[in-house]
């Protein structure tokens, strides 16, 4: 085998390398560092089995974000109140000239199925998150409103028609939080990597 043909396998042994290595460090960057959605396309909202407007029913209506995600200010799960909650509102108002939308509602209702709402904020399994020690500091630490600590992490949820994730959510921006706010629990320095992994 000629000199040449000995170089080629070896320089493209050495391309695979260097990509594989751009990839690892890709990934490692990616967690640990803020990465603007828009890059990845994660930004946009998921199409939602009815299209629910949440300006409609805060702006407008003035439902306060803590009826239908009744769980946010107690336990770790937010919840979204279920078809029968809905109906408290949409039984009546709309009658039969209900919307499509709504008429959409009413058949969840009707054949006792859920709606399976898809989610727009998603951790991995890994990685463990409650929102009640995040509420209470955020309201009683530093003094906001429910729906203002809701922004904190979820933006103007108020004006948006559909939701869509606004902050990253992602390991440095969790632990930059928690090392700005020097958080403690357990006498265990809340950086310490089994607070948020299993
Ligand atoms: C406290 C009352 C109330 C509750 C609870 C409520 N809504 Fe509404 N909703 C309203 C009002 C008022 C409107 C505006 C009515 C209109 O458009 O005529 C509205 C509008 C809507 C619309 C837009 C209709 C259109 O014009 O296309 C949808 C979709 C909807 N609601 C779905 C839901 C779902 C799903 C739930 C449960 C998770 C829910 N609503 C809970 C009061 C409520
Ligand atoms: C009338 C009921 C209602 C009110 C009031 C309401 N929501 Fe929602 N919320 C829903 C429903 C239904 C969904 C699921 C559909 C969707 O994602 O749009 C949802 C979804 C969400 C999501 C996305 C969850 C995910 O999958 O990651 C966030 C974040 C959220 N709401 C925050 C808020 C905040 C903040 C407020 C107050 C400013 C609020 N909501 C007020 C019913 C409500
Ligand atoms: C410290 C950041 C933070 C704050 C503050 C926060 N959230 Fe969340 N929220 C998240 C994260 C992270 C997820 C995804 C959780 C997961 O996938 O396990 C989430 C998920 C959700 C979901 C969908 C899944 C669920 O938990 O049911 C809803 C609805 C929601 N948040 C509503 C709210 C509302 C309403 C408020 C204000 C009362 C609020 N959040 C405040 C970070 C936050
Ligand atoms: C806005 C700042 C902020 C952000 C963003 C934030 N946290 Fe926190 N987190 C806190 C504070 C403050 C506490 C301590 C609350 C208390 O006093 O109990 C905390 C506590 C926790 C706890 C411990 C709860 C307990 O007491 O058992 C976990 C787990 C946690 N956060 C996970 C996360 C994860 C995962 C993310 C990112 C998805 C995140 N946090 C984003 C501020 C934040
Ligand atoms: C404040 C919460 C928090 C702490 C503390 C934390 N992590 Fe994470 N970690 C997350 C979140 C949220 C994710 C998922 C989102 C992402 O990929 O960044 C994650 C993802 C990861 C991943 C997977 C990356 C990927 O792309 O899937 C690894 C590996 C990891 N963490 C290791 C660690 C190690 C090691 C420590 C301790 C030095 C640690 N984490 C401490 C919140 C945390």
């Amino acid at each position: 085998m000629s000199l040449k043909m000995k170089l080629i396998p070896l320089a493209l042994g050495g391309l695979l390398t260097t990509a594989v290595l751009v990839l690892v460090a890709i990934f490692v960057l990616r967690a640990w560092w803020n990465t603007p959605f828009e890059v990845f396309g994660f930004g946009e909202a998921p199409e939602q089995p009815i299209a629910f407007p949440h300006n409609q029913h805060v702006q407008i209506d003035g439902i306060s974000c803590a009826f239908c995600h009744r769980n946010v200010t107690e336990g770790d799960a937010a919840t979204i109140l279920p078809v029968e909650g809905c109906l408290f509102c949409h039984a009546t108002i709309q009658g039969d000239q209900a919307p499509p939308e709504v008429a959409k509602v009413v058949a969840y209702f009707n054949e006792n199925r859920p709606i399976d709402w898809k989610k727009v904020h998603r951790l991995p399994d890994h990685v463990q998150f409650a929102h009640e020690p995040h509420i209470r500091f955020l309201t009683q630490v530093q003094g906001l409103s429910i729906e203002q600590s809701c922004s904190t992490c979820h933006g103007n949820v108020r004006e948006m028609v559909e939701v869509e994730q606004v902050r990253s959510l992602k390991m440095g921006d969790c632990v930059d939080c928690h090392r700005n706010n020097q958080v403690f629990t357990e006498n265990k320095d809340i950086t310490d990597c089994t607070t948020c992994h299993y």
